[in-house]
């Protein structure tokens, strides 16, 4: 319709993006239309956005004329990178920082970035409690995010910045789920000490992004931090437990351990537990569930997204 406001969403293929087009396309009288961009408007995800109703583009975050294009407008667009793609911080900021010129010469008028914390305002290099990576960052994948802030807000553009949690779908894609250990017992292992880590449905960041766009400038320049739940490893591994139907035990381990169990990332996601644990109150105080209920109502809880998904976790037996 006409006078829809048309969001054009990055990363509209995947987890964080993909929640965002799905929540515009459930509520066809809520206002806006989705553009969903996608390096290949021809793959099998692309052709289904398509079917649900979505507008799909081509454009590449490495291509900022690509991007100006695919923004063009739009009354809004939703900007993620992609870490683990190319595990490089630089290449993260050079891509933040395409998006962010792209926005602001398309002159979109509401912009989300989708970010973390740069841990070095917490954490300096010099600080040995952790050891620092790549050269110049402490925990590599929230580091860039936290550093293209200020690309997005030094160009004056009307951004609101969502600080994301750590999605639950990580225990089915992530390989963070629970593994038969040598006594036969299923354990959750992560270095997560006695704290709370703030936990969501990697779909909700989508959905709590609409509520954003839904609040028109209501949080235009402001930090908004979202979670489904904060719980502890004890807390998670006796969901599981009940969602499963068999014991899964919490198995602490020191964040030394973690960073060196070798697989890539290892160090990066040791760094990051570390920096949740000693920064817990903050880290938790910044991720707020309510804040993230008012944006999207049908937030999920842990136990919600497990009656969704149990099946989907792979338990390695
Ligand atoms: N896992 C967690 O717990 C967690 C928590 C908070 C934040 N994060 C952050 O979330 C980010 C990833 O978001 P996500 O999970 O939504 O991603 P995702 O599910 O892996 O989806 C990535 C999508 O982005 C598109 N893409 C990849 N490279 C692209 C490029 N060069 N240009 C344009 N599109 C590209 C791909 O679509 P096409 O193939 O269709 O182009 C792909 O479907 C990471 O930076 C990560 O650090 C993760």
């Amino acid at each position: 319709m006409a006078n829809q406001k048309t969001i054009a969403v990055v990363g509209a293929t995947g987890a964080q993006g993909g929640g965002l087009v799905r929540a515009i396309l459930n509520d066809p009288q809520g206002g806006f239309a989705v553009r969903a961009i996608t390096r290949d408007v021809n793959s099998d995800k692309a052709k289904k956005l398509a079917q649900l109703g979505a507008e799909v583009v081509a454009a590449n975050v490495d291509d900022v004329a690509s991007l100006e294009k695919a923004f063009r407008e739009a009354h809004g667009v939703f900007c993620v990178t992609f870490f683990w793609e190319h595990f490089s911080p630089e290449k993260e900021l050079a891509e933040a920082t395409n998006m962010a010129q792209a926005a602001k010469r398309a002159g979109n008028q509401h912009v989300i970035w989708s970010t973390l914390e740069d841990t070095r305002k917490w954490v300096p290099l010099s600080d040995e409690r952790m050891p620092t990576l790549k050269g110049k960052y402490k925990v590599p994948h929230f580091d860039a995010k936290g550093e293209a802030d200020k690309v997005f807000t030094g160009l004056g553009l009307p951004v609101t910045l969502l600080l994301t949690s750590f999605y639950w779908d990580n225990f089915i894609y992530f390989g963070m789920g629970p593994k038969k250990g040598p006594d036969g017992k299923l354990a959750l292992t992560l270095p997560l000490d006695d704290k709370k880590l703030p936990g969501i449905a990697a779909e909700d960041i989508g959905r709590c992004a609409y509520g954003i766009f839904k609040r028109g400038h209501e949080l235009i320049g402001k930090t908004v931090g979202i979670a489904g739940e904060h719980l502890t490893g004890a807390q998670m591994a006796a969901a599981l437990s009940k969602a499963l139907g068999k014991e899964v035990v919490y198995n602490a381990v020191p964040h030394a351990v973690y960073r060196g169990f070798g697989f890539p990332g290892a160090d990066d996601l040791g760094n990051m537990f570390q920096f949740k644990c000693d920064f817990n109150e903050y880290f938790c105080g910044a991720r707020n569930p309510e804040t993230a209920r008012a944006l999207n109502p049908s937030l999920e809880s842990f136990e919600d997204w497990l009656a969704q998904n149990k099946s989907r976790i792979p338990l390695g037996e």
